[in-house]
């Protein structure tokens, strides 16, 4: 792209940033379907493909889907528009989102601290999420080079050890991973954003519905559709639901930053009931059909459906390596995961690029490179975690590991809660209802997030630390 429309971008997101500016100069989505293909693309990532599968699958199937539908709707897609109402209506990056929100209703700015832990969680979750997409991206060669074929499961096994376990090599697809995030987040919104969703986004569609296309073909799609929806509450453990919930904040990209910037640089005249609802439901549609996907596969090739983690690393490559045409399928399989890691990747980097620029009136290109070099640093302690620093634990827990649990275990939550009671209850009626619109609509939501969102999470937290059994 030229650099003039570079410079040109970066100062109308300046100059909006300005106390009092009109809004109209701000970064904006070119149009509603944009913003629904990046907001999908934040939302449908590594949790839909690689985690939903594979908690599934550890969480015994059917009944565990229902209950992660229920979080979706009743928990998820309200705060999902809570996040978006937030960005939009405060039109600047998180932080300062929160503080014109909190002003406007006459509370102290500290709110403003909801829209620092968004950003902080972006950036912290960026840093052990881009280790698991470098995996991905090299997947795509192992897959290409015909190293499944016929491997046993041993080798397989060895294969993704190996990746695992080398420092090096993960550090460099992880860095892979970031160079190609903030090249695309310099670029802007419209050259950087929209061109990447817009190739990504219809390029995972139609892979996934390929690989759809493929498992029926294996004649142990019925086995896949009973696994994913025959319930059976008996296979429910006690942390099923903290499973699903949690899950569902993370499909959702909730309380990350990303969905509350991605909603600032939407127009006023877009209806967010709709737009918000096609968001959630393209998340969870894309989860279910991974599972369809995988499921009749693994099962086709006799392997089991609770193997965690490596279900995508480990027992899919197995499968590849069996079956007609496992080659194409493994390369197209990894392709379509690094897509959805990519488009969720720049949600991740987005809020804090967006404040740089915003208010330390740095250029996107500066910012960018800031950002990355500081979330490359903290990566390394996650790559570590699988290998050097493996034994290097706190309450045993590895460094990746306390990323992961600080971030969905606590302060992803408590933002959830905070975004419920700010749009719920401090946040007045008629402005919110100038966001959402919408009449029934408006109602259902209204009552969600004001009493259900917040005793939901509440009881789910208070039960996670052992306060409520
Ligand atoms: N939703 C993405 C996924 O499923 C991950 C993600 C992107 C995210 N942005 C986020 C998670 C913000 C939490 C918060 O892979």
């Amino acid at each position: 792209m030229s650099n003039k429309s570079l410079s040109a971008d970066a100062v109308s997101c300046f100059e909006d940033s300005q106390v009092n500016a009109p809004v109209g100069r701000r970064g904006h989505w070119s149009s509603r379907l944009m913003f629904i293909l990046a907001a999908t693309g934040s939302a449908v990532g590594l949790g839909n493909i690689w985690k939903f599968p594979y908690i599934t699958g550890e969480n015994g199937g059917g009944a565990f889907v229902l209950l992660y539908l229920g979080c979706i709707a009743l928990i998820g897609i309200p705060l999902l528009m809570a996040e978006i109402l937030i960005g939009r209506r405060g039109k600047h990056s998180p932080p300062d989102s929160m503080k014109a929100l909190a002003q406007e209703a006459g509370v102290s700015s500290r709110w403003k601290l909801l829209g620092w832990a968004g950003v902080i969680t972006g950036f912290v979750l960026l840093s052990f999420y881009l280790v698991v997409a470098g995996w991905a991206v090299s997947y795509i060669f192992t897959a290409g080079s015909g190293a499944f074929n016929d491997a046993s499961s041993d080798d397989i096994g060895g294969m993704f050890g190996a990746l695992v376990g080398d420092p090096v090599a993960s550090t460099v697809w992880g860095t892979v991973v970031l160079a190609i995030t903030a090249t695309i987040i310099i670029k802007g919104i419209r050259q950087g954003l929209e061109r990447a969703v817009s190739i990504m986004m219809p390029g995972l569609f139609v892979i996934l519905l390929i690989l759809v296309g493929y498992s029926v073909s294996t004649g142990y799609f019925g086995r896949g559709v009973e696994f994913m929806f025959n319930p059976d509450f008996s296979k429910l453990t006690g942390t099923s639901v903290l499973v699903a919930l949690g899950h569902a904040f993370f499909s959702l990209s909730l309380a990350g930053g990303g969905m509350m910037t991605y909603g600032s640089y939407l127009s006023k005249d877009v209806s967010l009931g709709k737009t918000v609802m096609t968001v959630g439901l393209l998340d969870t549609v894309v989860a279910l059909i991974a599972g369809l996907a995988i499921f009749p596969i693994v099962f086709s090739n006799g392997l089991e459906p609770g193997a965690g983690p490596g279900l995508i690393f480990v027992t899919l490559p197995l499968a590849f390596g069996q079956m007609p045409f496992g080659q194409i399928v493994g390369v197209l399989f990894f392709v379509m995961l690094s897509f959805a890691a990519l488009t969720s990747a720049i949600s991740l980097l987005e809020p804090a690029v967006s404040w740089l620029t915003e208010k330390r009136g740095m250029t996107r290109f500066k910012a960018g490179v800031l950002t990355s070099v500081g979330i490359w640093v903290l990566s390394l302690g996650s790559v570590f975690s699988f290998n050097i620093w493996q034994n290097y634990t706190l309450f045993g827990k590895t460094f990746f590991d306390t990323l992961d649990y600080l971030t969905s275990g606590w302060i992803m939550p408590l933002s959830g809660l905070a975004m419920a009671v700010f749009t719920g209850w401090i946040m007045t009626r008629s402005a919110t209802y100038e966001e959402v619109g919408d009449g029934w609509g408006y109602r259902i939501w209204r009552f969600l997030i004001r009493y259900i969102v917040p005793v939901a999470i509440l009881a789910i937290f208070f039960h996670a630390i052992g306060v409520l059994d």
